[in-house]
């Protein structure tokens, strides 16, 4: 745990694993690689017009970083189509509630923030999103990325692709697809930087994108409620009203299955206890956070209890 202060508050965080190794590397390759895509597209629609390369070199630099961005794609979906992690991009169905968060967050960047006012969502394992960012980068991944690929596939070879390319609407309509995304993207690698540097501190969510680890004020960190010693009907943590349908108040862990998962928040504890008794702080800060990842899966599954 460190301690921060934000304005007059002292804030108590806490460190939780959001980011994966493998979604860590694939983001920063992509965004080296946009930047790189987006200066030689520009070589490439300007021809002679802007000096930093000539347009051969930025035609062939193109290619081959494009058809590496298509692999480095794989890593992306590849992770999360094979772990549980795919459930951060799970939509919420729920259309109003879905608005009402998307709302809220809308007016958090647009106006509570140059109050002063707090965050209304709250990261924890499988709900690091907030509204905005989930569908955003669902579009984003699912969609736009894989329709910027295959457009600049068809056009890295016209006319071995003519086939597909006449079906689509022939050169001028990829073309223009293309394009269009490119202007998309440029646009997207100003705005998502920004919005990436709201979080409690200027570089918080820049550090957690490198580490993994993002830091949770302490009152909105998994396993909250239960430390405040909250019964079954007490209102959970802040954080635990953006758990989806099949997790919420109708369906909460009966009151063992709580007290087990209490239980073993407190090993947790004991466990960074014991290290800390050895006197070695690093290793008692890694172990701790592992631990508690463990037990913060091990919380997030009981809460669900398999009741979908
Ligand atoms: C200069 C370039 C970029 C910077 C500095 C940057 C920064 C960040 C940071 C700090 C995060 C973590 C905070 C958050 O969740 O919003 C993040 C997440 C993300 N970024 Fe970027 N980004 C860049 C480029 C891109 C590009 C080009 C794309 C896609 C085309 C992209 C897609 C994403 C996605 C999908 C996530 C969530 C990843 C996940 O956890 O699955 N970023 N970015």
């Amino acid at each position: 745990m460190t301690a921060a202060v934000s304005g007059k508050k002292e804030l108590h965080m806490q460190r939780i694993y959001v980011h994966p190794l493998p979604v860590r590397i694939w983001h920063w390759v992509n965004a080296l690689g946009f930047v790189m895509l987006i200066v030689t597209g520009v070589h490439l629609r300007y021809p002679g017009q802007i000096g930093l390369m000539s347009f051969e070199s930025a035609v062939r630099l193109h290619n081959a970083v494009g058809f590496a961005l298509i692999c480095n794609y794989f890593i992306w979906l590849i992770f999360y189509l094979f772990t549980d992690k795919i459930r951060v991009y799970h939509p919420e169905l729920n259309p109003i509630r879905h608005y009402r968060n998307a709302m809220k967050q809308a007016m958090f960047y647009g106006y509570g923030i140059f109050k002063g006012e707090p965050n209304p969502h709250h990261v924890s394992i499988y709900h690091k999103f907030n509204a905005l960012q989930s569908m955003a980068y669902q579009i984003i991944m699912i969609l736009l990325v894989p329709i910027q690929f295959y457009t600049g596939v068809l056009l890295w070879d016209v006319s071995r692709f003519s086939g597909t390319v006449e079906l689509l609407g022939g050169v001028r309509v990829v073309d223009t697809v293309h394009v269009l995304l490119f202007i998309f993207f440029t646009v997207f690698i100003l705005i998502h930087p920004y919005l990436a540097s709201l979080g409690h501190t200027p570089t918080a969510h820049f550090k957690a994108m490198i580490t993994g680890y993002e830091e949770v004020e302490e009152e909105h960190a998994p396993g909250a409620a239960l430390k405040r010693g909250l019964s079954d009907d007490e209102p959970r943590a802040p954080g635990d009203h953006e758990r989806p349908d099949h997790c919420r108040a109708e369906q909460e862990p009966p009151r063992a299955a709580l007290q087990r998962i209490a239980e073993s928040v407190n090993e947790c504890t004991a466990h960074a206890q014991q290290q800390s008794d050895q006197g070695d702080v690093i290793v008692r800060r890694e172990p701790r956070s592992e631990c508690q990842r463990v037990c913060e899966d091990h919380q997030a599954h009981d809460g669900c209890n398999g009741q979908r």
